[in-house]
Formats: C-alpha cells, structure tokens, sequence
C-alpha cells in the first residue's frame, strides 16, 4: 500500500501563520509533501491547528490569520507566488476540501444533484445533459443507493452519512489532484465512519487520489494514512510513515497521543486525557511548546525551539530527547 515515489503533487515548505493583528503565531514552520496517491494523515489535539492548515492551503484562511511565510507548490504550480485569482482558480479545480459537518457545506436549499452538477458546468465546461449524466456516475461512485431518486432530493432529505458522500461527490466533480478531509467522520456514527473510510479508500486505490485527511483520532489515522504528521501548538511535533507513528513513537506527545487511547476498538473520545491543555495563542513559548506537559522535558527543551530532526530515514521528529538532548541537524523535507 505504500505510495509511489514520483515527484510530489504537493508539496509544503515552510508555512507560516499569524494573527494579523498581534501577530502571534497559529501555524509556524509546517513542511511536508505528499506523494501521488499517498494519503498524509494529520493528527492533534484540539487547536493544535489542523483546520488552520487545511484552510492556508485553500487559500481561505478567517481574515484574522494570515500567511507570513512559506511556500505552496501543486503539481509544479506555485499557489502561494500567484495572484489571489489564480490560488482561487486553481483550488476550484485542482483541490477541494470536504468538512466535518456537511450540513454546513452544502446549499440547503439546492437539490444535491444541481450542488453536483455546478461544479462539473463550472470547473469542467460540462453541458447540462453531460453534467447530469455524469453527476449520476458520481452519485453512483461514492455508492449512494438510488441514486436516480436521490438527486433530486434536498441535503434535508438525507441521513448524515448520505449527506457526506454526496459533500465527497461535491469535491470529486471538479476531478482535484489533492483532497483535503477536516475531520470528516467525526459527526457520524461508528458504522457509518466505516463505511466513508472505506470509500475514501476505495477512492484512492480506484483514482489515485491523494489525501490529506485531518483527524483528532487516531484509530482512524490507522486505518487511511500511509504518513503521519503531529501538530501540536502550531508546530509540527512529528512526521513519520504511519507503521513508525504506531510502533516507535519519538516524540513525547506523540507517545503520550498513543496512551491516551483507551481501546482501539472503544468508542472514540476527544485526546484530552493528557495532563494540561495546549497552549493559548499569544502564550506560546519559543522554546519546546510540549516542555509544560513533558515527563522527560530537560533544561535544554525550556531554553530552545527543537528543530524537527531526522531520526532515521524517514522519521522525523522535533524533541531533543532522540538526540541525547543535543541538538539534531534539521531534516529537508
Ligand atoms: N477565525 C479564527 N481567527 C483567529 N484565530 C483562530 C480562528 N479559528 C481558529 N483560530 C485559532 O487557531 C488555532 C488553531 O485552531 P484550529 O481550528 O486550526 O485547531 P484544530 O486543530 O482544527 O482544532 P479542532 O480539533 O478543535 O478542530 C487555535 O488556537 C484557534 O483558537
Ligand atoms: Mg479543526
């Protein structure tokens, strides 16, 4: 299941955020890429900045935060050197997001079938018996059951599960390169969440789609990504092919991710059960922004910012403690 290793259809370096006004820092330093095909999971507690992310890179981050840093390239094509049109242009086509509550994404007041075919007349020049026609297929692809009879019906109509897939037809419509998911089974029940993973990657072995799917859970990170990225204050705590996340944990908090799940197989909690809460915007530390809640902190880690170090080849991770408290040569990503 490991992805291919061609040149990245995405690829993140050095993304900063900020408030506008305080400027204080949201996101700082988030370097990463993604394969074709490869889904990059993103994982961290809540206001670690995951949303912040997915939204830098649609280019649609709250007028409150801006980007101050950093660089944004799909498939080649620089997003961040652009004007705001072209980034608006190209995240129409070429990259699409699917949200936590697709209640909110949808028109509520539209016909799921038209939501669908707006996007393929708009973003790929279909007509209208064209555009129809296909919308079915995509209906049809994201397994909705009827859909003759379901394309008509009002977002209302439809159970939460059915709701998402067609939120996924949505953003399959306009055929992007990169689908960003914020959290998009954590509205739904067990049983269902499984089946939209299961489509997800039913999806990316089918298409060749790559993902970068955004999810406090774990167990979940577990059964789609092949990568994972740890945030946490903003910062990325550790980056890792998902078997090295599970198996060899370098970074406290990821470790400290990984024994607050009660059971894989229980019922799926917010990660709140480490001590502390992650900190403020505003209050945020230069040096090691985990060093209140870590068991193994070292005066080093209340002095300095961890760089995120290459601990083997593919595993990096910003704590001095892998390093024997010195300090790591930075990995290139
Ligand atoms: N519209 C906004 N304006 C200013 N700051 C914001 C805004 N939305 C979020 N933030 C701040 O940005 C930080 C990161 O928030 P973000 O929503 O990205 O967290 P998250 O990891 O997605 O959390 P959750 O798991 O709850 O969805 C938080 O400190 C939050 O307070
Ligand atoms: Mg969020």
């Amino acid at each position: 299941m490991s992805a291919r290793l061609d040149q990245p259809i995405l690829s993140v370096q050095g993304l900063t955020t900020a408030l506008a006004r305080s400027h204080a820092t949201v996101l700082e330093d988030i370097s990463f890429t993604i394969a074709p095909g490869e889904v990059v999971g993103v994982v961290g507690e809540s206001g670690s900045g995951k949303s912040m992310l997915a939204l830098s890179l649609m280019g649609l981050l709250p007028s409150a935060v801006r980007r101050t840093a950093g660089r944004i390239v799909l498939d080649g094509d620089e997003l961040t050197s652009g004007s705001a049109d072209h980034w608006r242009e190209t995240r129409g086509r070429d990259l699409a997001m699917i949200f936590q509550e697709p209640m909110t994404a949808l028109n509520p007041v539209m016909r799921v079938g038209h939501q669908v075919v707006e996007v393929l007349r708009r973003r790929r020049g279909f007509s209208g018996y064209e555009a129809r026609k296909e919308a079915l297929n995509l209906l049809r692809l994201v397994e909705i059951p009827s859909p003759e009879k379901r394309i008509s019906a009002y977002p209302y109509e439809l159970s939460g599960g059915m709701r998402q897939r067609v939120m996924i037809a949505i953003a399959l419509a306009a055929d992007p390169k990169v689908l960003i998911a914020d959290e998009p089974t954590t509205a739904l029940d067990v049983t269902v969440q499984a089946q939209i993973l299961d489509l997800l990657r039913k999806l990316r072995r089918e298409r060749g789609l790559s993902l970068l799917f955004i999810t406090h859970d774990l167990g979940v990170i577990a059964e789609i990504a092949d990568r994972v990225m740890v945030l946490y204050a903003g910062r990325m705590a550790e980056i890792a092919p998902v078997r090295r996340i599970f198996d060899t944990p370098q970074h406290p908090y990821t470790q400290a991710l990984l024994a607050s799940i009660p059971d894989m197989k229980g019922p799926r909690g917010r990660l709140v059960t480490i001590d502390g809460a992650v900190p403020a915007i505003g209050s945020m530390l230069e040096a090691c922004r985990f060093s209140p809640r870590c068991p193994y902190r070292h005066e080093i880690c209340e002095r300095e910012r961890p760089p995120l170090g290459l601990v083997s080849g593919d595993q990096a991770a910003a704590c001095f403690r892998p390093f024997g408290y010195e300090r790591p040569i930075e990995a290139v990503s």
